[in-house]
């Protein structure tokens, strides 16, 4: 039985068959619409999302399947005090798969430990978020038609955003990726990660703060929003909330075939008028999600489809 809890948990080969499963999901979903009959998906959701959890569902219906969950840790026995270690090993006998978020990073590592089922970490504290990660890569590679070969911006919160932590440790396994790092000094990458990651990998990165100093150069912008909830004072994040605006102004200075994404939710990071601009994909990376999100439970169920 497997689990995915970070995107390097699939090798690069394991990752293209998923990625080309998502892409024949995309092009001929009829094929897929009964694999999961029968099947449940769990989504166990101790933290507030709409994308993440709904895509989940979304999946498993799309598959067929039938889906049962929480969507917060207060209607859930975590108030009462149930530790997720209990929790998992009850809902082994409910579901075939589940989908846990959690805000303490290792939960749902913790809960593989005594599962009975697949469990995918949907996003644990500031630490990883793998199915938004396969989501980026399915994205990138559909509308770039490669993975490596391109200088990627990624922008705002790269201190506690978790979706820019897994893209980091994803893409640096695919060939000649430059990483441009567009932050405030306040949220720079974590240490581990330009150390660990970046640095003992040669890994091509530079560290900038204006947004239009690294424009030029890109071919793909990953915008991000400041991670509200992360943030121990609320005067630090009020300061630090509309560092980047992302608006058509300052895409003049981008290539024209940049593509912006952005995990979403978007607070004010960029602007609405950005989203008419035939580079803005971060609604069409709403849809891979989905497919991506449909290869994997088929994927970690071990259904086939022929
Ligand atoms: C991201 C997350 O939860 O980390 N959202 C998502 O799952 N699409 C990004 C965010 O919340 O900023």
């Amino acid at each position: 039985m497997r689990h995915l809890m970070s995107p390097l948990d699939f090798s690069v080969e394991e990752l293209d068959k998923l990625l080309n499963l998502a892409n024949d999901i995309e092009a001929n979903p009829e094929k897929y619409a009964h694999a999961c009959a029968g099947k449940k998906i769990a989504t166990l959701f101790y933290e507030p999302s709409t994308r993440t959890r709904l895509s989940f569902e979304a999946a498993m219906l799309n598959l067929g399947g039938s889906v049962l969950g929480f969507s917060s840790a207060d209607s859930s026995s975590a108030a009462k005090g149930e530790s997720v270690s209990d929790t998992i090993r009850v809902i082994s006998c409910y579901a075939d798969i589940c989908a846990m978020r959690h805000p303490k990073e290792g939960a749902p590592l913790v809960a593989s430990m005594k599962s009975r089922i697949p469990v995918i970490n949907a996003g644990d504290g500031g630490h990883q978020h793998p199915t938004q990660t396969l989501t980026d890569l399915l994205t990138i590679r559909s509308l770039k038609g490669r993975l490596g070969n391109f200088t990627i911006g990624l922008c705002g919160d790269l201190k506690f955003g978790r979706t820019v932590h897994s893209l980091i440790q994803a893409l640096i396994r695919y060939p000649n990726v430059n990483f441009v790092l567009i932050s405030p000094e306040e949220l720079r990458i974590p240490d581990n990660i330009r150390d660990d990651v970046l640095r003992k990998n040669n890994q091509n990165f530079k560290e900038v703060v204006r947004l239009e100093d690294a424009m030029p150069e890109l071919d793909l912008l990953y915008m991000t929003r400041v991670q509200k909830e992360r943030f121990f004072n609320e005067e630090d994040y009020v300061r630090m909330k509309d560092f980047y605006i992302l608006d058509s102004e300052k895409l003049k200075l981008a290539k024209p075939d940049m593509q912006i994404l952005h995990p979403l939710p978007r607070v004010n990071e960029i602007s609405v008028e950005v989203d008419d601009d035939p580079r803005a994909a971060y609604f069409k990376q709403v849809q891979y999600g989905v497919y991506v999100r449909m290869a994997l439970i088929l994927t970690l169920l071990e259904v086939e489809v022929c």
